[in-house]
């Protein structure tokens, strides 16, 4: 069995001290929950901050991107081997964001989840189609694409050590959630593709989650699907008794 996976992903919000708050009272909350692996993505600046107030408590902390070069003259760009330091254990790559707004490809993601594991972060590798994307018909396309030259070159013995993100473009801070039997057609997809690619028992361990305007509200029916193995929260992680309220109903013995 897959151990459900939910992050939040705070994007730019939170200062130092907003997230050592959040992060303090999330720990208090979640403290007895074993059966989930629960991470907060905070960004840069508070990274270490929610690192040291995660420090031997159940939650994870994880960068929002990283540079695929060890180090360099690169502006404005943090190493694997930095966020690894600083404390995390996970990375954000290929948000639909960095890839809209910054630029990222498929090929860039591919370089990025290479150092990450490298320097042995879990990459939470982000896919999905645009709502024109899925208008035409191409979401299978578009999923085929994004791992094969994304995710393609991951050695399938590592495979168990990513999370794929699936995050329908459409969905993300949109207040669209896909329904369930969308989020499970496309999970499906993404998972028979990865058994393709990388074998049956790497893409059977492997999870994948959704992401794209998740609610507590929301939570269970996305997480009960047999395909979804959790959640990327962005909006909604931000209040944390919201985003305990996602943990709790991610868990599997939830009701
Ligand atoms: P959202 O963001 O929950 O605000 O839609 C999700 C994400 O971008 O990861």
């Amino acid at each position: 069995m897959r151990t459900p996976f939910v992050a939040a992903n705070w994007k730019m919000f939170k200062t130092v001290h907003e997230s050592f708050v959040y992060v303090k009272e999330l720990a208090r909350l979640v403290k007895d929950v074993v059966d989930v692996e629960i991470v907060v993505a905070p960004p840069f600046t508070s990274l270490h901050t929610a690192a040291e107030a995660a420090r031997n408590t159940n939650i994870g902390v994880a960068g929002q991107d990283v540079h695929f070069e060890k180090e360099g003259a690169f502006t404005g760009e943090v190493s694997a081997a930095m966020l690894k330091e600083a404390g995390a254990e996970y990375v954000i790559i290929g948000h639909s964001e960095r890839r809209t707004l910054f630029g990222e490809t498929d090929a860039t993601v591919a370089r990025k989840v290479a150092s990450a594991l490298a320097a042995t972060l879990t990459p939470i590798a982000c896919i999905g189609e645009t709502l024109a994307e899925r208008e035409r018909g191409e979401t299978f396309d578009v999923l085929n694409r994004q791992i094969r030259d994304g995710l393609g070159g991951v050695p399938p013995a590592e495979l168990p050590n990513l999370v794929v993100a699936y995050e329908p473009v459409w969905a993300i801070g949109t207040g669209r959630t896909a329904t369930a039997e969308q989020a499970q057609e496309a999970h499906a997809h993404i998972r028979r593709q990865l058994r393709e690619t990388f074998g049956e028992e790497p893409a059977a361990a492997c999870r994948i989650i959704y992401g794209g305007s998740v609610k507590p509200a929301t939570t269970r029916d996305l997480v009960t699907q047999p395909d979804v193995d959790g959640a990327l929260v962005g909006g909604a992680s931000l209040d944390v008794l919201a985003f305990h309220e996602i943990v709790a109903r991610s868990r599997p013995e939830a009701v």
